[in-house]
């Protein structure tokens, strides 16, 4: 049995005997199998993942990708955001080529997919999903037997691949148990492992802190940031908003089967408004004050209160953009939205005039999932 050297589903699909060596079938539901392949279509740009127009609907009916259209800048760690159903690993699968698109186009390193998964798998290290593993075998065994599955990886330095995959993701000691043995945890690290093996262009991790537990999560954001380091793509799906800002420059986010947004993770995140927190062991009368100017959503807590700025801070992002251009300090005009530069030392100033203790002031930088909120009125929940 010839597998591709990678893990998971992939190597189910694309590890037909021989696979590797000849091009796949164009698969029925592509446009014109003519040569200027869809390629042309979307290349033209440093792009390690670019898809126009993707989608996926299942036999059943289901909708799961919807006119995907992303891109994935060379050199990035992208992370690939979206509650549990949104369409992530069904979009994986599309560029892995592992199943077929009902329509759109694909590129994969420049190449089209499903089309070149032939050339295209080779260059990349991928992780779906749950790897598959050989239960009876240890997890070194495993990973011996994928790099023989390689074609391109030389059998004398074998031993030092797999033992240098097996250290990487922390699995040295634990390397003779066999798979079936094996914690959700260490089965993840070992698919990790097998899609180390080689430096690839591309590493695309399907949830790849999946059943880890926050050290092992740890550990694996600083092999992401070290592999990236060494000048590989990383392209990872996470319904874990903390942990694409941790990790990621860029990022896209799923909903429904549809992509929000994209962008860097600084720009996604700046999208967010900041709340204001306020400190102090006078709470109800923090409220009562920050009610009277404004301050929406105000959350009492225990010694605390949140609140959002709302109209008051709004314009921080579209006037705050022209700082500098208005003629005078006109500070007289609070109405129609002053930015929350503006706005927050009259707060400050006027919780001390009534009194109120407080211990610390200030915007809290919105995250990820507020902007996610923000951009779909949703929740980060399951879709139905
Ligand atoms: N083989 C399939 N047949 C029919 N529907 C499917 C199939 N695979 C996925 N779906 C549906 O497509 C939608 C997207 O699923 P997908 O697995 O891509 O989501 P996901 O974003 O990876 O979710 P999770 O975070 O839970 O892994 C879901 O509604 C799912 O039920
Ligand atoms: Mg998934």
């Amino acid at each position: 049995m010839t597998k591709a050297p990678v893990t998971g589903d992939v190597t189910e699909s694309a590890g037909g005997p021989g696979a590797e060596q000849r091009p796949a079938p164009a698969p029925s539901t592509t446009t014109s199998p003519s040569s200027p392949s869809p390629a042309s279509v979307v290349s033209g740009t440093d792009d390690v993942i670019r898809t126009r127009g993707l989608t996926k609907r299942f036999r059943g009916g289901q909708l799961a990708v919807d006119g995907l259209d992303l891109s994935v800048p060379r050199g990035s760690v992208f992370g690939f955001l979206g509650p549990n159903g949104s369409g992530k690993t069904t979009t994986i699968r599309m560029l892995m080529g592992l199943i077929s698109p009902t329509s759109g186009v694909a590129t994969v390193l420049g190449e089209p997919m499903p089309q070149s998964v032939a050339g295209v798998l080779p260059r990349v290290g991928a992780l779906i999903e749950g790897p598959a593993l050989y239960g009876f075998l240890s997890g070194r065994d495993n990973l011996i037997r994928f790099d023989a599955a390689d074609p391109t990886a030389d059998p004398r330095t074998r031993r030092h691949r797999v033992e240098t995959a097996l250290e990487r993701v922390g699995l040295s000691a634990a390397a003779g148990k066999k798979a079936r043995a094996y914690s959700l945890g260490m089965k993840q690290r070992l698919g990790l492992a097998s899609a180390l093996l080689q430096p690839r262009e591309l590493l695309v991790l399907d949830e790849p802190t999946n059943g880890l537990d926050p050290q092992g999560m740890r550990e694996i954001r600083a092999l992401v940031r070290e592999v990236a380091g060494e000048g590989t793509t990383v392209f990872l799906s996470s319904h874990l908003l903390d942990e694409i800002e941790q990790v990621c420059s860029h990022a896209a986010v799923m909903s429904r089967g549809r992509l929000v947004v994209q962008g860097t993770v600084a720009e996604l995140a700046a999208r967010a408004q900041g709340r204001l927190v306020v400190r102090t062991p006078d709470v109800a009368q923090a409220v009562e004050v920050l009610a009277a100017h404004q301050v929406g959503s105000l959350l009492p807590g225990d010694g605390r209160v949140d609140g959002e700025l709302g109209a008051l801070g709004s314009s921080a992002g579209t006037s705050g953009g022209t700082s500098g251009g208005t003629s005078g300090g006109t500070s007289g005009g609070t109405s129609g939205g002053t930015s929350a530069e503006e706005a927050l030392p009259k707060l400050c100033a006027a919780l001390v005039e009534a009194g109120v203790r407080v211990h610390g002031f200030g915007l809290e930088r919105g995250t990820l999932e507020d902007a996610f909120v923000a951009l779909t009125g949703e929740g980060f929940d399951v879709a139905g």
